[in-house]
């Protein structure tokens, strides 16, 4: 895939921060116990870049891509009724997406699996504690509450002083929440082989109108790559090299930056999960014929197909300028 570029909201969060000054919300729930707002609205933030794409923050949201973070909070918060419980139900499920551990009912037959995300323990509880004590659930949440909450998100969104490796990794999660939640929709609504010329296709065009912003470019390599364009270069594959024996010997993937020709290049993981499978798991028996043949016309030098579950597919590479 060619070079991906900055989501357009970031370009408005950038607009917006410098002539806002951060506003007062204290809106997240009406009931008059004293809130962290702090880490409130940290939750809030992790929320609305990299969740909210996918789980609709709308309680009526009729999209088809999965639970609302209203179905999810309701389901958990019946199954774990104290904070501390439930807020370790939802980090321990985003940290390692599986069936048993999901809790909404029926939602992973229709919706499938969660494609594994890198976020931090202390970022987790933020959402926890968000979800927890937001009233997401309300039918007049996303109408009265949201928005402000969304506007002073924006205002103070890059004023933080965050390190490469943070900054990096926020980008080329953001990215992935869309691309993955557009990935899901395609599969659902018109099935893997379409999906597949989607990406094909589509996923490059849509990238590349994420318009450039903030001179940070954004791309997707492996060491058996799929598309040609997507062939990790020498410090990419040591990465890749030595995340694969770390991952082989049972360690936590961690993400890495290295200076560059005065550029910080920041990697992160990409592992598989039983959703990636049907276009990168074994030929014939996981990926079907039909889809088989797709890829052959697609990608003559296809080396993207053989995988299993819980493998390193290929990282994020994430160029900021100094
Ligand atoms: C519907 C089929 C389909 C599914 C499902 C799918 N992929 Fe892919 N994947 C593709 C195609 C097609 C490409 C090549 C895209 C391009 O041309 O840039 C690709 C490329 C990639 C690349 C870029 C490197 C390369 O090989 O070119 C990564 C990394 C990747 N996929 C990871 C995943 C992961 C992880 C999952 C599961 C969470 C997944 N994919 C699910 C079809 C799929
Ligand atoms: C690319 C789409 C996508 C993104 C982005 C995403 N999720 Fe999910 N998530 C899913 C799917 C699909 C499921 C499984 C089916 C379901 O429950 O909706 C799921 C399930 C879950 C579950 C378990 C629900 C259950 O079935 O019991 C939790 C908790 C969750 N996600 C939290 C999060 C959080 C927190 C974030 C952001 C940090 C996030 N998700 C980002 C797609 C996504």
């Amino acid at each position: 895939m060619k070079k991906i570029i900055i989501p357009s909201i970031l370009i408005l969060t950038t607009l917006l921060t410098s002539c806002k000054e951060s506003a007062e919300v204290s809106e997240v729930n009406d009931n008059t116990q004293e809130l962290n707002q702090t880490l409130s609205d940290q939750g809030f933030a992790v929320l609305e870049k990299n969740c909210f794409s996918c789980h609709s923050p709308n309680v009526n949201s009729t999209e088809n891509i999965a639970s609302t973070m209203a179905e999810i909070k309701m389901a958990f918060i019946t199954k774990f009724e104290n904070e501390v419980d439930f807020s370790k139900a939802i980090s321990d499920y985003v940290q390692h997406p599986s069936d048993e551990n999901a809790v909404v009912k029926g939602a992973f037959k229709k919706y499938g699996t969660m494609p594994q995300m890198e976020f931090s323990e202390d970022e987790l509880k933020a959402v926890g504690y968000f979800v927890f004590h937001s009233n997401i659930e309300k039918e007049n949440w996303i109408t009265d509450v949201y928005p402000k909450l969304k506007a002073n998100y924006m205002a103070n969104a890059s004023t933080e002083n965050k390190s490469y490796v943070e900054k990096g990794r926020e980008y080329a999660m953001a990215t992935k929440s869309v691309l993955g939640k557009n990935l899901m929709g395609k599969i659902k609504t018109v099935g893997t082989d379409e999906a597949l010329s989607f990406c094909n296709v589509r996923a490059i065009s849509l990238v590349d109108s994420m318009s450039n912003v903030q001179n940070v470019q954004i791309k997707r390599v492996s060491d058996k790559n799929r598309n040609p364009n997507n062939a990790a270069n020498e410090m990419e594959l040591a990465y890749i090299e030595g995340a694969k024996a770390l991952l082989s010997r049972g360690y936590e993937l961690k993400p890495q930056t290295q200076e560059i020709d005065g550029k910080v290049v920041g990697y992160y993981p990409i592992l598989t999960n039983n959703m990636c499978m049907q276009c990168h798991g074994e030929p014939e028996k996981q990926i079907l014929p039909s889809t088989m043949e797709l890829l052959k016309k697609f990608y003559p030098n296809d080396k993207a197909a053989g995988y299993g579950e819980g493998e390193l597919r290929g990282i994020w590479v994430v160029e900021m300028e100094k």
